[in-house]
């Protein structure tokens, strides 16, 4: 039975005492509880029949890797982290767009390196030069992109090469996150992610 349906019921339970205190009773102040319970019941199940739609936060993706078999896996994963979790296309597009008021993203995997990408998104404060239009010691600039392995955003490492690999991907360049440079739940040092290495990455063995 749902949880609406057994509420209902105790809806109806309610009423049906309050009902029947009013026809076996004569005592003044028993029956007002009655009468009570009969509206109160009656309230009940008039806002039990409304509709309900339970509003839950998304349904996170679940990165599981027994079901990633070759990089495109994690391009697919990464897409939709792009567009969910990882809340990139609130900001940014893959295209051009007139409201854009972030860095367009088509084109970037051919762009930027892999080791660039992950740092423009673990360390956007990197690249962004200090301002000095004022006296005294120069300020840095705040980045507007968010860190995106911190909070709220928070994607794990797995989550970051998968987005990574879906930028690569729809800029039409060869992805260069491999399967086995995931790393496996329990087992975190298996597979050393790699970042800081230029030139072709090679594929990290798991001992
Ligand atoms: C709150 C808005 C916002 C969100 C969310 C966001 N970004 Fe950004 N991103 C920016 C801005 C703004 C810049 C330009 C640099 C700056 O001002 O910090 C940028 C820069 C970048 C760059 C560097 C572009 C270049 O040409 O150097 C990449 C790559 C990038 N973002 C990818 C992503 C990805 C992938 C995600 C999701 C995981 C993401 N961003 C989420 C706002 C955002």
């Amino acid at each position: 039975m749902s949880e609406v349906a057994k509420l209902q019921l105790i809806g109806l339970m309610i009423v049906g005492s309050g009902a029947l205190i009013l026809l076996l009773i004569r005592a003044q102040f028993v029956r007002v509880i009655g009468f009570v319970a009969i509206v109160l019941g009656l309230f009940t199940l008039v806002a039990l029949s409304v509709p309900q739609m339970a509003s839950l936060p998304p349904v996170e993706e679940k990165f599981d890797i027994a079901t990633v078999k070759t990089p495109t896996d994690i391009a697919t994963i990464g897409q939709k982290i792009f567009f969910s979790k990882g809340q990139c296309a609130l900001c940014h597009t893959i295209g051009p767009s007139e409201s854009a008021r972030c860095p367009d993203l088509k084109g970037i995997g051919a762009k930027l390196s892999r080791e660039f990408l992950f740092e423009s998104l673990t360390q956007p404060q990197a690249y962004i030069y200090l301002d000095y239009r004022h006296e005294g010691q120069p300020k840095e600039y705040p980045a507007r992109m968010p860190y995106i392995n911190k909070n709220p955003i928070g994607l794990s490492k797995n989550e970051i090469l998968s987005v990574i690999a879906f930028l690569q991907q729809m800029s039409g360049e060869p992805i260069s996150v491999t399967v086995a440079e995931l790393e496996v739940p329990g087992q975190a040092s298996a597979a050393p992610v790699k970042v800081a290495q230029s030139g072709p990455v090679d594929v990290a063995q798991a001992h």
